[in-house]
């Protein structure tokens, strides 16, 4: 007899089926964790760094046991994909050990670090035991422009963790956070990341006030960039793939087809936090979202399950209080605005943001669906500046 053949499907298509086949079922499939909020670099745009040798914030740190107690939880819930971030997770001395850990509990691993800590030795354990990714910052080209973002002339240093990854094949991305210290270097940047590794860079203008409790606060959004000086850039590096054109040319010629783009529901969260995504801060507090640090559960008092469950009435069937000019967007599609931007700089979860308004304003009219931004309306919304 014929064996019945396996249907086999590509590793995007299972990840779709994954997230989406079962729609509303309340799984932690994804999360994030900061392990430190310590770092060896003091970014001017940073949102939640301390100083590397800030011991209290050291003590607090979950350890690494505590670590794995939670990961066995997470993974018993339903957990697939975990993004470890900081601070700088290299300035862990057991970084390598958690890392293991995490490894053996079956976690798909991403990686998000400076990559100016990184050594032959660790570099070798990550060829080793691969994670999925390693993203690495490269906030400059030229030391001048590196230390003037990061306050630290590291950028030999980062340029040799990049290669000691790459030497040994193990997979990494590049990124950066366009600020007003690195702005007139960034096309520089982006032209180096494609000579090195024939690969665009993934960049980022949004920058989010400080969220450490105690430490909160606005400086970072003093190296904001205009959002007209965001858009030339925005054209700039488009120019060759058209990606983004692309996104905001298919809002039109859905709207054209009358068909409604506004995203959004009556629920204040649309995102997949608590849902089906969480995040755990360095001293144990579990949140829907590394962004929404107010609605949390301390692990060390109870376990990742209770804290989880939790979230279904706090978060996910949190309803919108009020109706504002984001729920008659045309645009909304493009828009980085969430409820964690909202709280952090407003204090307040359904409050839009006017810096990311104008950034998506700005590129809907460069990339020619300017004629969205007036049509839709929706019956008693405030009008749509
Ligand atoms: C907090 S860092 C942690 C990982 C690592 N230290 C690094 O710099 O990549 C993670 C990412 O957040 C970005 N970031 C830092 N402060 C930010 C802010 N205020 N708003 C938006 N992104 C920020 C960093 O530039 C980096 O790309
Ligand atoms: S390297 Fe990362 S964590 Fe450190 S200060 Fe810069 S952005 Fe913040
Ligand atoms: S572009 Fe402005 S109005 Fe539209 S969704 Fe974003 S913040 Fe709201």
């Amino acid at each position: 007899m014929t064996p019945a053949a396996v249907p086999a499907i590509g590793y995007s298509q299972l990840v779709e089926r994954i997230k989406h086949g079962d729609g509303m079922a309340h799984v932690p499939l994804e999360g994030s964790w900061e392990l430190t909020y310590r770092c060896n670099l003091a970014c001017t745009h940073c949102w939640v760094n301390l100083p590397a040798g800030d011991r209290r914030a050291r003590q607090r740190e979950l350890t690494g046991d505590e670590i794995d107690r939670i990961a066995g939880e997470i993974v018993d819930a339903g957990g697939l994909w975990l993004l470890l971030t900081g601070g700088e997770i290299f300035l862990r001395p057991d970084f390598l050990d958690i890392y293991r850990r995490l490894k053996r509990r079956g976690l798909l691993l991403t990686l998000y670090t400076n990559g100016t800590m990184i050594t032959e030795r660790t570099a070798d354990l990550l060829a080793e035991y691969p994670p999925s990714l390693v993203e690495i910052s490269l906030y400059g080209i030229t030391p001048g422009t590196y230390a003037a973002v990061t306050e630290v002339p590291a950028l030999e240093r980062c340029l040799r963790g990049i290669r000691l990854l790459r030497d040994r094949d193990v997979k990494i991305r590049l990124k950066s956070v366009v600020t007003t210290a690195n702005y007139d270097e960034f096309l520089d940047i982006a032209a180096w990341v494609k000579r090195e590794f024939g690969l665009r860079f993934r960049y980022d203008p949004n920058i989010n006030f400080r969220k450490i409790e105690g430490r909160e606060g606005t400086a970072p959004a003093r190296v904001r960039v205009p959002a007209s000086q965001v858009v030339a850039l925005d054209q700039a590096l488009d120019a060759e793939t058209d990606d983004l054109r692309g996104t905001y040319q298919d809002m039109v010629d859905k709207a054209r087809q009358g068909i409604d783009i506004r995203r959004g529901s009556g629920y204040v969260f649309d995102c997949g936090a608590g849902l089906n995504a969480y995040h755990i801060d360095p001293y144990g507090r579990l949140t829907s979202c590394m962004m929404v640090p107010s609605i949390g559960y301390d692990l060390r008092e109870g376990s990742f399950r209770e804290g989880w469950d939790s979230f279904l009435e706090r978060v996910v069937y949190l309803k919108k209080t009020r109706t504002t000019r984001c729920d008659s967007c045309a645009i909304s599609g493009n828009c980085t605005g969430c409820p964690g931007w909202s709280l952090l700089e407003h204090g307040d979860l359904e409050e839009p943001v006017d810096y990311v308004c104008d950034v998506n304003h700005g590129r809907a009219q460069a990339f020619g669906a300017g004629e969205l931004i007036s049509t839709i309306r929706m019956k008693g919304a405030p009008v749509h500046g």
